[in-house]
Formats: structure tokens, sequence, C-alpha cells
């Protein structure tokens, strides 16, 4: 075991542990998107895990990092507001925001980290680049609205490990959607309705349509997040 600390607070944890989850174990929130538990590399795509670690010149991603002896991390300086607050108004940016109507409502990751870090659900120094895109709603269990994905990278993740890979991201720079292979319709594709995509999307782009129960897809990915 090895003594470290988080805001001032002396915390033991396994040599090598990850800082994210370590922190998150031991009652620290630090907002976090695309982390998976286990996943090495992670996949750091979403930026808002951002920490600073004494004797390092830059805030770094905590979920890319390992706790070390004697490591002191600050989770909350004015660099790390900063970075974070630009992080979530990039991902607001794209994300079409409909939060009343919105099946994820009271239940969504973006409404989650905007309660715990005071954010706000809107982007004010970003301009809004909405995607415009249409959503699938041909798959008889679930459908995707890329209008909402945060391109966070789970479900193209666990579509591989769980699914049939079906899932993967397209284009580049603000063009970029997870999509099907050539953008087929879900339903054409030998997608094994497993529902783990729907179980780890951490807002309303994965959705299972009425009736449909994901608890045990839930179950089964629980161990990830
Ligand atoms: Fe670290 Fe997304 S949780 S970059």
């Amino acid at each position: 075991m090895i003594r470290f600390s988080i805001d001032g607070v002396e915390l033991e944890a396994e040599d090598g542990a990850n800082l994210l989850w370590t922190a998150l174990e031991n009652g620290f929130y630090i907002p976090h998107l695309c982390a998976v538990k286990g996943l090495v590399p992670p996949l750091a795509t979403c930026r808002l895990c951002f920490v600073e670690i004494e004797g390092l010149a830059n805030p770094v991603a905590a979920c890319t990092r390992s706790v070390k002896e004697g490591m002191i991390v600050h989770l909350n300086t004015d660099r790390v507001k900063r970075i974070r607050k630009t992080a979530f108004e990039f991902l607001l940016s794209n994300h079409h925001l409909d939060c009343q109507h919105c099946a994820k409502n009271k239940n969504c990751e973006l409404q989650n980290i905007a309660i715990k870090t005071g954010l706000k659900l809107k982007t004010s120094r970003i301009p809004s680049i909405p995607r415009n895109l249409p959503a699938d709603i041909s798959h008889p269990q679930f459908y995707y609205d890329p209008n909402k994905c945060v391109l966070c990278g789970k479900c193209v993740w666990i579509c591989q490990k769980k699914g049939t890979g079906i899932l993967d991201f397209a284009n580049r720079g603000i063009n970029t959607v997870v999509t099907t292979f050539t953008g087929m319709p879900l339903a054409e594709t030998n997608c094994n309705s497993c529902l783990a995509c729907v179980a780890i999307c951490p807002v309303g782009a994965l959705v299972a349509k009425p009736g449909i129960l994901i608890e045990q897809a839930r179950k089964e990915i629980s161990s990830y997040i």
C-alpha cells in the first residue's frame, strides 16, 4: 500500500491504482463521462476529469494516472475549474439539449455533472453547433439519437466486448459520430441485442424502447462503471 493525499486528506491505496477510481471510491467527486474501470489505456475522450498533481506543470486527466507514494492531488484549483468548464461547454455545444423531453431526464450524466460541479447546462462562450442528424429508430429494442451523443466511446468499447462490434467512430473533428459500418440502420446489422450499449450510455443517445427492460444488461456492465 502507498500513502497519498487528495485535497489535504491522507489516503492509502494499492500502488499503481487508478487515480480517478481511487478518488471516487474514497468519496471524492471528479466529473467523468468516458471512464471505464480497468480499461488500459483509458478512452480519455471527455477531458472532464482534470486534476492537479503537485510537481507537474499542468493539470492531467485523472483517468490516465496512477496513484504514487507521496502524491499530492488537488481537485478544484482555478486551472482545473477552467479546463473542466471549457470541456463541458464543448460537449454541450453539439449536444441536443432538450432535457424535458429526453428519456434520460434525471438519469443523465450531464445533469449529474452539472448538479455536482455547479456547471451550467448551456454554453455561454462556445456557439452551439447542432449536428441535425437523423435518429435511428430501426432496431426493435432501442433507438440511437446521434444528436445527443457525447462521443465518450463507451458504447463502441462495450459493443466490441459484449456485442458484435457493430458500433464505431466515423469522420473527424466536429463531424465525428458514433455509427454502424457505412451508416447501416441498426436493424440491418448483426447486432445481438445484448443492450450493453444502452446500459452504458451516460446520456440519452442510446435508449431502450418502451417496454424493453435493461436491468440484466445493467448488471452485466456494472463492474465497468
Ligand atoms: Fe478522464 Fe473522460 S473520464 S477523460
